[in-house]
């Protein structure tokens, strides 16, 4: 697994087509050296290939359809999105799963649309408040992976896990550091259980009130592969304040040692 510590910003139904130029200019000025991405609204993909092919920032979108082509008004297919050079698609956000109904069963062939389109799929997952207090919270990480781990087989690898419990979407209340190793660590052993991916193979996100002053703490956890970020990433200063948390916390290149006829990584 790459120790590189990757921020995702998810603009939901905001921007303009300006603010991925401000983006654009901010990135090309003073790059923190982290790997990151916007997901920006489908009519904003034009805009932010031209802008941000010049930069570091990768750019991606909030959805794709379950359908490849034909008669689905309204519908943005994966291959249409890859068109524009995306690298990321955000599938199964929990405002989709509960606003648009989405269900487990569109997500994974969302995802495998994806993947087809030579997209990396970013799949949402997270356990709502009455969920959390009733203590289903493994239940329903666990419902919303297996399908998908069962999808998909050896293609889990390719894909990337955002966790973002609901409660804390929004809310100015990110889970603490502690909840989300516990969390995370769940999650790596569902997908090394019923995968059978090796630990560390599958990048697990962590959403939900990522702003500047928490972004440190929790992309200093070993469990945490980086950060899914709404609100705070519609503001230049605050997105790359996150990434230079991300710059920060990622591991130096590993140094192969090697001594007397072994070798070690440090
Ligand atoms: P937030 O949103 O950072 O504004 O809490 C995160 C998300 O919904 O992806």
């Amino acid at each position: 697994m790459t120790a590189a510590k990757l921020v995702i910003g998810n603009w939901k139904l905001n921007g303009e087509v300006a603010r991925v130029r401000a983006f654009a200019q901010r990135a090309a000025r003073d790059w923190p050296g982290c790997e990151a991405a916007l997901c920006v609204p489908h009519t904003m993909l034009a805009a932010a290939q031209a802008a941000f092919g010049a930069t570091p920032l990768r750019w991606g979108a909030q959805d794709c359809s379950a359908e490849d082509e034909g008669a689905f008004t309204g519908e943005v297919s994966a291959r249409m999105i890859r068109e524009f050079g995306a690298r990321y698609v955000l599938v199964g956000h929990s405002e989709r799963r509960t606003a648009l109904g989405e269900t487990d069963g569109q997500i994974v062939a969302k995802v495998q649309r994806a993947l087809a389109a030579g997209l990396t799929p970013i799949v949402c997952i997270g356990e709502k408040a009455e969920e959390r207090d009733g203590e289903q919270t493994a239940m329903v990480l666990r419902r919303q992976l297996l399908q998908l781990v069962r999808a998909l087989q050896g293609g889990l690898a390719s894909v990337v896990v955002a966790y973002e419990p609901v409660w804390a979407i929004g809310s100015g209340d990110a889970a603490t550091p502690g909840m989300i190793d516990h969390t995370l660590g769940f999650i790596a052993d569902t997908l090394a259980f019923h995968g059978g991916v090796s630990a560390g193979a599958v990048r697990i996100l962590y959403g939900g009130s990522v702003h500047p002053r928490n972004a440190g703490a929790i992309l200093s956890r070993k469990s945490v592969a980086g950060v899914l970020v709404g609100g705070a990433s519609l503001v230049p200063d605050d997105f790359i304040e996150i990434c230079k948390a991300a710059a920060r916390c990622s591991a130096p290149r590993h140094e192969i040692h090697i001594q007397q006829g072994s070798v070690s990584a440090q």
